[in-house]
């Protein structure tokens, strides 16, 4: 059975804005399923052998947790895996245009996880493919399943709806899961701080979304106009890959003496890889939910996986 460009709407998850808050919470059910159980309810298992699906891992950008939890979800779930983490060993070094090789790829398998740097990336998935695609990261535009295992992250710890104040922290302008968690939580009485020195402080388009969502937004340089109303807080490595060239500032790294300025329930979290932003001499604090992260995010994404294959 091929797979054809003419099949209307896969499953892509490819902005949070895929996703309904129904969908949301049926995946995190589920996650906390996997995590509580293990994967043995997974409803892939029961497929006759051979008949498997087939989950292509297409990253045509660098990545450790990402790809190594897709393909260790997709795994633990009863799918097989392909694909490549070096681009340079694909047609695409030879050339080829990105609808050609995912046209291709959607031809040996029934789910791609793509990243890539490219903003034309979604708009050519959207219009070319036709199995379901779940963008890995994309540029600096979406890091949608990022965004899904932070939330279900801070969820284990305090109700989501209890999130009233959402801290972006660093070179957000440069970074894409700040835009998936800023979407993702904007909605009337939420407030988003967006704290970044000027040159990477996030672009005024995602300001005038997040506010036509009903989010109060405030953008600052300083972390001391907003730490005392934090409720979650989001540590973002600088960027350099998206620096192009320039060499900008330092930011101050967040480390106890910051923690013990916030609230006693605020949590903090980075999603790594970290590269001085945040002090590991935190790693162990109640409030950081770093390590925890890395590991839900196994179970998060065989959740998400689940959903757009059964
Ligand atoms: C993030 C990414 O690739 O956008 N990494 C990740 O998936 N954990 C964040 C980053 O690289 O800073």
């Amino acid at each position: 059975m091929e797979a054809m460009a003419t099949d209307v709407n896969p499953r892509h998850v490819l902005g949070v804005d895929d996703l309904s808050a129904s969908e949301i919470a049926s995946i995190f059910t589920r996650a906390a399923q996997f995590k509580e159980k293990g994967f043995a309810s997974s409803k892939i298992l029961d497929r006759e052998p051979g008949n498997s699906p087939v989950v292509a891992l297409a990253f045509f950008e660098p990545s450790t947790r990402t790809r190594l939890s897709f393909d260790s979800a997709a795994q633990r779930i009863g799918c097989k895996t392909i694909g490549f983490d070096n681009p340079e060993l694909t047609s695409s070094a030879k050339g080829e245009q990105l609808e050609d090789t995912l046209r291709v790829i959607e031809r040996y398998s029934e789910a791609i996880v793509v990243r890539r740097k490219d903003h034309d990336t979604i708009d050519i998935i959207r219009e070319h493919v036709s199995v379901p695609v779940i963008s890995a990261g994309v540029g600096a535009q979406e890091h949608p399943t990022q965004a899904l295992m932070d939330f279900f992250t801070i969820a284990e710890r305090r109700p989501l709806e209890s999130v009233k104040h959402l801290c972006e922290y660093g070179d957000v302008i440069h970074a894409r899961p700040t835009n998936s968690q800023a979407l993702l939580l904007a909605r009337e009485g939420v407030t988003i701080s967006f704290v970044a020195p000027d040159e990477m402080q996030v672009a005024p388009e995602m300001v005038s979304e997040l506010e036509s969502r009903g989010a109060k937004v405030i953008l600052t340089n300083k972390l001391a106009d907003v730490v005392a109303d934090i409720d979650v807080m989001h540590v973002v490595r600088p960027q350099r890959e998206r620096w192009e060239g320039t060499e900008l500032d330092a930011y101050a790294t967040i480390d106890a003496g910051v923690l013990a300025k916030m609230k006693s329930d605020a949590l903090v979290f980075h999603v790594l890889p970290r590269t001085g932003e945040i002090d590991p001499a935190i790693d162990d604090a109640p409030q950081n939910l770093v390590w925890e992260l890395v590991r839900n995010g196994l179970f998060v994404r065989a959740a998400i996986l689940e959903f757009i294959l059964t």
